[in-house]
């Protein structure tokens, strides 16, 4: 059974590229996150021939997953980097992405970490506010800094088709910017002497089941800066899906890319692509702790929760949960599986397919690459696990991220 070019089984063990899992587990123990390098370079290179003939620049969106080795190799293939904090942009550079290959967003960007963007030089700001296109320029201006670049975001107010946490475009959402205030401050640009107001910026949700709302808000970011002929950008941000179960269909980057390459057309073309390039390259390995049969149900308790992956707690997300030693001739049962963490919301999984399963048996939560790990948190002092990455040969492998002690858990108090 193959779940994608890279995570497959072969004699009924689970493999990463050619790697057994159990190999892994033994010598780096659970829970631990595993990657593929050679899918997130797969995933990757998919985009750009999807999107080839648009020539636009990929900016990995790294709140998707900020891995140094991920964020390196990602580099090494051309990608820029779509930064959401000084902190994101701090180990961007670490990472030895050139600051003028970073686009800078969010709804909050404080002060501090607006003068460290203008420091470094950073490619471009993602504006979404009028108080910050006017704190961007008198920062700007104190340092000496002109020609700084600005996509302006705009809200669309398109309600896009995924979770509604997810969802970004409408009108009531924190994110952009009013078609209105986008033409006030293009009207109004030389007022910003220091900035160059030359992209907009569009970007209506995450997990997106089709392309409908996406070539929508393209139109009308269109139609708004076609009076601006200075305007010469379209940066259309992220959310490319990815299928979370073997019968889920979601559109590709082919997809994608056909159904706007008419829209934006003539516009130097930026995307930002996080979840589509790194989600089905990761898994997350996890040992059965214990097993009951308790309430009519079926219940086993693993040793990762809602603090190494929290999505299935705060989105209700699916995430498919697959046995590391997979023995079709046995017989599978409806399977609740539960996290240790003291939240009745700790389920990994619902009614999951799963054979008998004893303490010490290994479970794969899979599509966990993507807004996994760098959702961890220390909620029950639970010390952050080991991540590792299976390099592009497919047989050579290290550990990105060692797993945190206990003494981790003290560090910085006081
Ligand atoms: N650009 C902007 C402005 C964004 O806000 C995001 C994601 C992206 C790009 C990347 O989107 P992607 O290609 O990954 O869909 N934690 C949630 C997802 C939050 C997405 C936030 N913004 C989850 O686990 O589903």
């Amino acid at each position: 059974m193959t779940f994608n070019s890279s995570i497959r089984y072969q004699n009924q063990r689970l493999f990463v590229d050619d790697v057994p899992v159990l190999d892994i587990q033994h010598a780096v123990n659970t829970p631990v996150y595993i990657y593929s390098q050679r899918r997130i370079l797969q995933n990757y290179r998919a985009i750009e021939q999807a999107f080839s003939a648009m020539q636009p620049h990929i900016h990995f969106s790294m709140k998707a997953n900020n891995s140094l080795a991920i964020l390196r190799g990602l580099r090494q293939v051309g990608a820029g980097i779509d930064a959401v904090s000084g902190g994101e942009i701090y180990k961007a550079i670490a990472a030895g992405f050139d600051p003028s290959h970073i686009v800078f967003a969010g709804v909050g960007k404080t002060a501090a970490d607006i003068r460290y963007a203008l420091d470094v030089g950073i490619g471009w700001f993602n504006v979404e506010n009028v108080q910050e296109a006017h704190l961007i320029q008198q920062l700007a201006a104190g340092m000496g800094r002109t020609h700084v670049r600005i996509a302006l975001r705009l809200n669309p107010d398109i309600t896009a088709n995924t979770h509604p946490h997810i969802a970004t475009g409408h009108g009531a959402a924190k994110f952009g910017l009013t078609a209105e205030a986008i033409r006030h401050l293009l009207d109004h640009q030389h007022e910003f002497p220091a900035l160059t107001m030359c992209g907009l910026h569009v970007h209506i949700g995450s997990n997106l089941k089709d392309t409908t709302a996406t070539v929508e808000a393209i139109k009308r970011a269109r139609e708004l800066i076609a009076p601006y002929p200075n305007v010469t950008t379209l940066n259309i941000g992220g959310g490319m899906p990815v299928a979370y179960s073997s019968d889920e269909v979601v559109p590709c980057a082919a997809d994608f890319a056909q159904a706007i390459a008419l829209h934006v057309d003539g516009y130097h073309l930026l995307l930002e692509p996080g979840r589509a390039i790194v989600a089905d390259a990761g898994i997350l390995i996890t040992k059965v702790l214990y097993t009951k049969f308790q309430g009519g149900q079926r219940l086993v308790i693993i040793d990762a929760s809602m603090t190494e992956l929290i999505r299935p707690m705060l989105y209700q997300a699916h995430h498919d949960i697959v046995p590391v030693h997979h023995d079709s001739n046995v017989q599978h049962f409806p399977t609740q599986v539960h996290g240790p963490v003291c939240e009745t919301t700790d389920v990994m999984g619902r009614d999951v397919d799963l054979p008998e399963l004893e303490p010490d048996d290994l479970l794969a939560v899979l599509t966990v690459g993507a807004y996994g790990s760098v959702m961890s948190s220390h909620y029950n002092a639970r010390p952050r696990p080991a991540e590792v990455l299976v390099h592009e040969d497919g047989t050579t492998w290290n550990i990105i991220r060692r797993r945190e002690s206990w003494s981790d858990l003290v560090q910085g108090e006081m």
